[in-house]
């Protein structure tokens, strides 16, 4: 079995007033067609309220 076939398929888990979480093994490319994240195994929280200073990701602004 070659490792394209171990990966763990990529989930995307919209919340409540939060962030969007992505699960599993993807990438994300900016408006530059910058890669922000390698295609591992990992769990990465996107804002999806707009109020974050690091965007894309949440960094907890959603909550104050
Ligand atoms: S969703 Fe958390 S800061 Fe926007």
């Amino acid at each position: 079995m070659d490792s394209a076939n171990t990966k763990k398929t990529a989930e995307v888990k919209i919340t409540r007033e939060g962030p969007i979480i992505i699960t599993g093994n993807f990438t994300i490319t900016d408006i530059n067609s910058c890669v922000l994240q390698l295609d591992n195994d990992r769990e990465v929280w996107l804002c999806a309220c707009g109020r974050t200073q690091k965007q894309p990701y949440c960094d907890g602004s959603h909550s104050k």
